[in-house]
């Protein structure tokens, strides 16, 4: 086995980061459900596709109330997936074929099976067990009302009443009861876990819901569209301060999942002392239009710019719609949960076309990037049928949200074999598509033309030419929607979003095409190139 990896070098910089939803990446031991063995059979695969590390979602012991975001022991892997021991042995192998590990911590919430919550409720009203949740008695004569009126992320009631007539706080489902994060103990506790996850290997931390930990004390009213009491709070800083304390000694690198709209605040989380990146999800919330990416790409560099935070870029993940199908929209082909219906239409060769082009742009900006599992495939947003559907984001908005197990479908290994090579001798925990044998992994390794095969490309260039990840971009001159810029070294990407081909700008050399050049060497609709000038 290689060198242990030591993570001194900024290598978060510029990395390519692979996200392993595990329930749905490969099955092991054939129960229907991804585990360990699964992803450590299939680590030549991610060492082949050219990441520097992989990003798990939640693996520890859940009840899966919400995908495993409902953690019952921060410290222990869920028996469904392996156990700790079998973690560790992925940790180091995935270290000794050069790929890093990150884990997911889940801060803001815990699952109403952990030991604290059941205790706080056995413990009762007014308990030192219950200091730990925000407990309340309710409004209205009988305390039948509860304590405020907060929209919950996840549509429905944010309170759930217990049988002493208490309230327990809870931002997503009753089953996640969200932490009191000005308890001491509250934050020692996930010290701790940092240190467990870190002493085990983990090169970093992706923090869930980073930020909504922070609650106004007096957990008042909130006026309509108003999220201050429990959005983007600023004691969170000093939260993320004395966890980068703690990753600072192993050199960890810490990752906010930040749903913060405003750039300015956004970026304050980037600070030097604070977290190393976070999701831009901006990007992602952007339709197919080049002003608007290319907005968002001048606003995301210009707010890390003054932090020294690299930007990070992200197409899609376990809770958006796959990046295929909503480029395929006739409209709002950028992503936004309120809108998310059933059976709104897609054109699969278009959205894979600029899938294609998309997967070329945000590999040649400027900073790190994150690749959702089945992404390097090219996998469009499946139909669940209404009565296999297990995303609580799917009941809590009363049947109007489809939710979000369309892009969890088990991977495609295989097009001939049982259950497309997933591992499982049963049905799997959500049905796969009957018509994914083309998406399949060996299809698409023996096919010139695939979305793998250009993922492989790309990334192979990615690591081994001058210019990508960190550092300046420079716009180049270009006709109307196209994008097309350069970085150090001369590497030049360029993307046509407009309906007519358009001349290749200068180079010397064409490094890559997410599609073929016409017959006039001009890039058509829809597709980016890769030059070196
Ligand atoms: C964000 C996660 O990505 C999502 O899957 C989860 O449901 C919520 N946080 C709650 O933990």
């Amino acid at each position: 086995m290689a060198a242990p990896l030591d993570h001194t070098d900024d290598w978060w910089r510029a990395a390519a980061i692979y996200q392993v939803y595990v329930r749905s990446f490969a099955d092991g031991d054939g129960d229907g459900t991804g585990d360990l063995a699964g992803v450590r059979a299939r680590l030549p695969y991610l060492a082949e596709l050219g990441i520097d590390a992989i990003w798990f979602n939640p693996w520890y012991l859940s009840p899966m109330a919400d995908g495993g975001y409902d953690v019952a022991d921060y410290r222990a892997i869920d028996p469904a997936f392996g156990t700790l021991a079998e973690a560790e042995k992925l940790i180091s192998e995935a270290r000794g074929l050069g790929i890093r590990t990150i884990v997911d911590i889940v801060p803001n919430h815990l699952s109403d099976q952990h030991a604290w919550f059941r205790a706080a409720v056995a413990a009762g009203p007014g308990s030192a067990e219950r200091e730990l949740f925000h407990f309340r008695p309710g409004r209205g004569e009988n305390g039948e009302l509860p304590p405020n009126n907060w929209p919950s992320q996840f549509s429905g009631e944010t309170w759930t009443r217990v049988a002493d007539g208490e309230w327990y706080l809870h931002l997503f489902t009753p089953e996640q009861p969200d932490l009191n994060w000005s308890h001491p103990v509250v934050r020692q506790e996930h010290e701790d876990v940092l240190r467990f996850w870190f002493e085990r290997g983990a090169a970093g931390v992706r923090i869930d819901s980073a930020a909504l930990c922070a609650k106004d004390p007096d957990l008042p009213d909130a006026a309509e569209d108003d999220t201050t009491p429990y959005v983007d709070r600023d004691e969170l800083h000093d939260i993320y301060r004395s966890w980068r304390a703690v990753a600072d000694e192993y050199n960890g690198v810490l990752i906010g999942e930040l749903w913060v709209p405003d750039p300015d605040r956004f970026s304050r989380y980037l600070r030097p002392d604070e977290l190393h990146t976070a999701f831009n999800f901006d990007f992602l919330a952007r339709p197919w239009d080049a002003a608007e990416l290319r907005a968002s790409i001048d606003t995301t560099l210009a707010f890390h710019a003054p932090v020294g935070a690299p930007a990070t870029w992200v197409l899609c993940n376990h809770d958006v719609t796959r990046t295929v199908t909503r480029y395929g929209r006739a409209e709002d082909t950028g992503f936004d949960f309120a809108k998310k219906r059933f059976g709104t239409p897609s054109d699969l060769v278009t959205g894979t076309r600029r899938a294609r082009a998309a997967a070329l742009l945000s590999l040649a900006l400027p900073g790190s990037v994150y690749l959702f599992q089945g992404e390097e495939l090219g996998l469009p947003e499946a139909d669940i049928p209404l009565d296999r559907i297990q995303d609580p984001m799917h009941f809590r908005s009363l049947g109007v949200d489809p939710g979000r197990d369309g892009c969890r479908v088990p991977l495609p290994w295989r097009a001939d074999a049982p259950h497309y090579g997933f591992g499982s001798e049963q049905e799997p925990w959500l049905p796969q598509p009957a018509d994914w044998s083309a998406y399949a992994a060996d299809r698409q390794a023996a096919t010139e033309d695939s979305m793998l095969v250009l993922y492989r490309e790309a990334l192979r260039l990615r690591r081994t030419e001058t210019g990508f990840g960190d550092g300046p971009l420079n716009w180049l001159p270009s006709a109307q929607d196209v994008l097309a810029f350069v970085r150090t070294g001369g590497l030049i990407c360029v993307v046509n979003l407009s309906e007519e081909p358009v001349e290749l700008p200068g180079h010397t050399r064409v490094l890559l095409t997410s599609g073929p050049l016409d017959d006039g060497g001009r890039l058509p609709q829809d597709t980016a190139a890769w030059l070196r000038s």
